[in-house]
């Protein structure tokens, strides 16, 4: 699946501040993060190369409407191999159900295998199992937590 004309996927930059937020508000509370701690955030992601992988998609007009963060972790087992995770997947309310959020997943998993990743995972809702799987994306295990 391709994007639509004039819409791009890249990285995310200190300048989409407010956009990048208001998108991440569809998946949950967000806060209120001011665009120094924004700043703070971008920079220390762009600090540590190869580690985080936070890409938004923006329309016609630039602004950002999806938003998705691939994280590499590097691992002893698997001869130091790498394990790729998907998170905070979002696509603004007005956009969702035009395969944006397809084009986002797919662009995230590419990266991984382009840095080596031997497999990506995510944690989803029940109700976002269909969306994975129409990813490529299948059930393994299950997820546990414990909150502070
Ligand atoms: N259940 C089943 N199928 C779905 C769902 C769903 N919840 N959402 C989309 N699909 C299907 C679509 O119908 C489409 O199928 P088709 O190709 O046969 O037509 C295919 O999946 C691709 O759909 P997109 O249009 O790319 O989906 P969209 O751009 O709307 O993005 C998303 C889906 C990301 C779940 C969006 O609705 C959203 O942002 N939701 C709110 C936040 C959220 O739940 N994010 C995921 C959190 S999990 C995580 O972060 C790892």
């Amino acid at each position: 699946m391709e994007l639509p004309e004039g819409y791009n996927f890249r990285r995310v930059k200190v300048t989409d501040h407010n956009e990048y937020l208001d998108v991440l508000r569809v998946l949950t509370t967000v806060g209120e993060i001011n665009e120094a701690q924004f700043k703070e955030l971008v920079d220390h992601w762009n600090s540590v190369e190869g580690i985080y992988y936070p890409q938004v998609i923006t329309d016609t007009q630039g602004k950002v409407v999806a938003t998705g963060c691939l994280v590499v972790e590097r691992k002893a087992i698997h001869q130091c191999g790498k394990v790729g995770h998907i998170e905070d997947i979002a696509v603004c309310k007005l956009q969702q159900g035009k395969g944006l959020g397809l084009v986002l997943i797919q662009g995230l998993t590419a990266i991984a295998e382009k840095e080596g990743c031997y497999k990506v995972i995510l944690d989803c809702s029940d109700h976002n199992v269909g969306f994975y799987n129409k990813c490529g994306y299948t059930h393994s295990g299950c997820e546990m937590v414990k909150r502070f």
